[in-house]
Formats: structure tokens, sequence, C-alpha cells
């Protein structure tokens, strides 16, 4: 008996919202005449994403987000369908990245729907024509969003820009959850080593950082966070780890793994005073937190223990080994296939209903950066629900006049706050 597998089968069964928009979409089409360009990791549930779109009537032209994270499956599905062309490859390298981008741009999209922001900044920088014909786009990861933002403080957006990352059914589940489980499955996985009794340094206590940072205390590692935000190391203290600066951090740790979206976290200074055998991943979006080429400078040779380990010996006879070259541990190892369905699945459902938006809402929306309206990030959440057989209670009327009723003598649980606002004085009189 043979069994033929289904590339995005497995995905699909996982990805019920977009499963459930397939259905409610492939009758309307509202896609339908709209050139719909996908940037994102290549994988199979960016694939069930793909095909959503195409179900909804979109002609959908897609590259990778970053080179090396491509998987064949994700090719291999949409080798022969109309209206669906990949400007991708499984180990592209970084020139035939930008190659692919640039040609895909050629096509004109009518919207955009990125992670990393880096067609939305390519079609601006080197297609501007191009760009003035966009109708919208939507950005996925908390990098892309910040530098949409900047473009739209500059003047530089031609297009309005759904802001996907920063609605709470984004960042409250794909980056705390989905990161969090996957950079540490896919640590796992790659060095088959065991997470308890670890002492793991996370760098960057934000929504991905606080995932990663729980999850490996939950598995009984040590944990040690270091920041540049008071606040986030505050709050990082109060959940239970340690804080620190790098510095320090670097002379305790054994596992280091980098969540900030900046470039070098990890730099020489740091990596001399590692331990031997320290072990370096990434989980921000692009490989520029660990300085890899401090790494090459301190090392006499470089050699391959196990597949997706890349080991330093060092010139003073320690070994430090980089997982996944630096890159998205979770994405771009050899054991990597990305988050868990079931929050990719909402993550997508977002960057559907941002696009279904371009296309049949509000037209007016000016070029900028544009937050998820809020009844689309209730009605995802009220989606998933459903997918789950889950119900929840509803607000009352008397609730919900509570709640909205100002009139302070009413509610009978009114404090003045004077040490606060002696507080504020104090600090406003200098
Ligand atoms: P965030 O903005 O919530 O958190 C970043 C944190 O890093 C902030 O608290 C900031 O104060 C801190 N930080 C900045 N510079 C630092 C430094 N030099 N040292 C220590 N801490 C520093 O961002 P979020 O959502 O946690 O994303 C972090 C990165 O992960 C971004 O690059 C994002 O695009 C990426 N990301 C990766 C995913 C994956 O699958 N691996 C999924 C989602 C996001």
């Amino acid at each position: 008996m043979t069994s033929q597998t289904d590339p995005l089968g497995w995905a699909r069964e996982h990805c019920p919202i977009l499963t459930s928009f397939q259905t409610e979409y492939s009758e309307t089409e509202p896609f339908d005449g709209y050139t719909v360009a996908v940037a994102t990791h290549l994988e199979a549930k960016s694939g069930v994403f793909i095909e959503t779109l195409h179900e909804a009537g979109a002609e959908v032209l897609f590259a990778p987000s970053e080179p090396q994270s491509t998987k064949a499956a994700v090719l291999d599905a949409f080798r022969d369908i109309d209206g669906i062309t990949a400007f991708a490859r499984h180990g592209m390298s970084d020139r035939e990245f930008d190659r692919q981008r640039h040609a895909l741009l050629e096509r004109e999209p009518d919207l955009i729907l990125g992670d990393g922001c880096g067609l939305i900044a390519m079609a601006h920088a080197d297609h501007p024509a191009v760009a003035k014909g966009v109708i919208g786009g939507a950005e996925q990861t908390t990098v892309g969003v910040t530098r949409v933002e900047s473009m739209a403080q500059e003047g530089a957006l031609e297009f309005p820009v759904y802001t996907v990352n920063h609605t709470p059914m984004k960042h409250r589940f794909d980056n705390v959850h989905g990161t969090g489980e996957s950079v540490l499955t896919n640590i796992a996985a790659t060095t088959n080593t065991m997470l308890a009794g670890t002492r793991v340094v996370i760098a960057g206590y934000g929504y991905c950082g606080r995932g990663i940072a729980r999850k490996a205390r939950d598995l009984g590692a040590k944990t040690i966070v270091t920041e540049v935000d008071p606040r986030k190391a505050l709050e990082a203290h109060t959940e239970g780890h340690d804080i620190m600066p790098m510095t320090e951090a670097a002379q305790k740790g054994e596992l280091f793994i980098t969540a900030t979206g900046t470039r070098g976290v990890i730099r020489r200074e740091h990596v001399e005073l590692m331990p031997d055998g320290a072990v370096l991943a990434n989980a921000g979006h692009s490989d520029v937190e660990i300085r890899l080429d401090d790494l090459e400078t301190l090392a006499t040779r470089m050699s391959t223990p196990t597949d997706g380990v890349t080991r330093y010996h060092m010139k003073d006879g320690r070994s430090i080994n980089v997982l996944a070259d630096g890159r998205l541990v979770n994405l771009t190892g050899p054991h990597s296939s990305g988050h868990p369905a079931e929050v990719i699945d909402t993550t997508h459902a977002m960057m559907f209903v941002a696009g279904h938006e371009l296309v049949t809402g509000d037209r007016e929306l000016p070029p900028g950066a544009h937050s998820i309206p809020d009844r689309l990030d209730r009605a995802v959440a009220e989606r998933k629900l459903e997918t789950m057989d889950a119900t929840i209670d509803e607000s009352t009327d008397r609730q919900q006049a509570y709640d909205a009723d100002w009139r302070v003598e009413d509610r009978g649980d009114w404090v003045p706050c004077v040490l606060g606002t002696r507080f504020l004085e104090s600090v406003s009189d200098g």
C-alpha cells in the first residue's frame, strides 16, 4: 500500500480559522481581480494562508521573508496551480532572495502582506512606481511594524499598512506562546540536550523574550534576563527571573537566546567572558543580534559538531556553539518548522482580515501605519473560540451600564488618590 502525502494536509488540519475562511469566501471571492503579494517564512502553514487567499479569489505571488526558511513542501504544493506563483527556492542565496523579490514587485501587486517589512521597503526604495499603485499592506512582525512606523513618520509610505503585529490576537499568542514554544523545541531538537538545570540567558523581555523565559523556567531552566528598558527588567524580576547586564550574564549562562530585534546584543566583549561549550541562538527577526564576525575574529577555526550547530574554536581553547548561523532558530535550523500551527493560524487569519478590509472596507484609508480595527481582532477571537467549540460569558446590560457610568459618587467605591497627586506634584516641581 502506498500513501500519497498532501504537503499542506497536516498544517491545514491544524489551521481551523483559515479553513473556515476558505469555506466562507470561496463562493464570494472578495479578492477576485486583486494581485496579492505574500512575503513570509515559507513552510506548510504559510501554504495554507496562500491557498486561503487564492480560494478567496486572489492571484497570489509569494516570496520568502528570510532566504533560509523556505521549505520544499510549500513549493511542491503550488507547482502547477494557476494563479499562484512562487518567487522562491529551497536554500536560496541572499542574492537570489533579492533578485526574486524584485521580480515579484515587477508584477505590480495590489496588496503586500509582509513579514519584516522587506518587500514593502524594497517597493518604496527600488520600485517607486509600483509602490504608488499599491492599495495597501499588512505587516505581521515586530521589527517590520517598527520599520513601517519609521517610514510613516518620515512621510515615505505611499499606502496604508495595517500593523498586524500590534493587534492583541497576534502578539499575545504568536510572539509569546508561538515563539516561546518553537524556539525551545527547536533548540532541544538541534542540540538533543536538556533544558532542566541549564542556566539560560534571554536577551530582551518583550513579547517573545518573556514567552521564551517563562517556558524555559517551566521546564526547569535557571533563567537570567538582560534588558535595556527598566520596566521590562522589573517585570522579568517580578516574574522570578534574575536580571543583570550581558557582561555579567555572559559569565553565568550556558545557553544564550537573543530576542530583541536589534543588532550586536552578543558581541566580542561578551563572547570573551562565556564558558567553554556555551550555546548561542537567535529568535529575533534578523541575523544581526549575535555578532558572528566577532566570533570569527576570536576563533582559529570552525567546525560542525552536529547538523545546525557551528562551533567556533577559540584561540584560548574554548568552544562556542552557534545554532542556525545566528538566524531565526525556530525557522531556519535543520529541525525547524516555525511556530505551532494553531498560533500561526491566528496570525495568518489577522493578515487575511487585514487584506480583506483593504479591498472591501474603507478605501479612503490614507497612507500610514494603521491599527487593526478592534472589531476585526474580536471577530477572529470569536471565530477561534467557535473552532474550539468553546463559549464564554457575555456582559449583562447592568454591567455595561455600570462600566460606562462616569458619575463617581454613584459608584460607592471611589477613594481619592492623594499620595499619587503629591508625587506627581513633586515630580513637576522638579
Ligand atoms: P518587543 O519590542 O516586544 O521586545 C523587544 C525587547 O528587547 C524590548 O523589551 C526591548 O527593551 C529589548 N531590548 C532592546 N534592545 C536590547 C538590548 N540591547 N539588550 C537587551 N534587551 C533589549 O519585540 P518582540 O515582539 O518580543 O520581538 C522581538 C524580535 O523577535 C523582533 O525582531 C521580532 O520581529 C522577532 N519575532 C520573532 C519571531 C520568531 O518566530 N522567532 C516571532 C515574532 C517576532
